[in-house]
């Protein structure tokens, strides 16, 4: 089973990208096979459909392939980040049905823990996704030296633990009768 995650910050270097890798790690002692989308190493122009890019092409196939896509983003203004609804905006419609989507968010503020309730799972619910009841949340003063609290580690934990589940369970119904992606595009 291939987990694929998306480091949705325009940085390289952040704490969001730092959640989705411990994820993906944990997927990796799980026996799954896994990659991750950088948003911030793909050109700009492709990413804004201006020209091509095998960086994007590359990250498009590594989602398309993916049972689980790990959905990492910091919050600006109280929403995703406008770089990662650039790679949305690159997607098909509903390329995300049939796979088990864990949205992942840091902030500077609790206030905004909901932005991942409230924006983050609906971008990724117009994709045909299925979200993991509880998405990850933290925020900058979880991280001591660029490594998240113990607390939040027990939240990826528990994130993962959940969405193996829910992947499983989805698995056994696409091979039974119709799937998600027989349902209608919702615009
Ligand atoms: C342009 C900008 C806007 C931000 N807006 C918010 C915000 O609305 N709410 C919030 O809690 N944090 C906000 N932050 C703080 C970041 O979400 C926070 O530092 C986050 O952990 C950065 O993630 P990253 O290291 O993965 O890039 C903002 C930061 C920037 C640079």
């Amino acid at each position: 089973m291939l987990v694929t995650g998306i480091a949705g910050s325009p940085f390289s270097h952040s704490r969001s990208r730092v959640l989705v890798e411990q994820i993906l790690a944990r997927f990796k002692d799980a026996g799954c096979r896994t990659e991750l989308v950088v948003v911030g190493d793909i050109p700009g122009d492709a990413l804004l459909s201006r020209s091509g890019a095998p960086e994007l092409q590359n990250a498009l196939d590594n989602i398309a392939a993916a049972a689980v896509v790990v959905v990492g983003t910091p919050v600006y203004k109280a929403t995703y980040a406008g770089a990662l609804k650039t790679l949305f905006d690159n997607f098909p419609q509903r390329f995300l049905a049939g796979k088990v989507a864990i949205p992942v968010a840091t902030g500077g503020t609790s206030n905004h823990m909901l932005a991942v309730d409230h924006t983050l799972r609906p971008l990724m619910a117009n994709e045909g996704a299925v979200s993991i009841a509880r998405g990850v949340y933290a925020v900058d003063a979880e991280f001591t030296e660029g490594e998240p609290s113990a607390e939040v580690r027990e939240r990826l934990n528990s994130a993962v633990i959940e969405s193996l589940a829910l992947a499983k369970g989805l698995m056994s119904l696409s091979s039974d009768t119709a799937t998600t992606a027989t349902l209608p595009s919702p615009w």
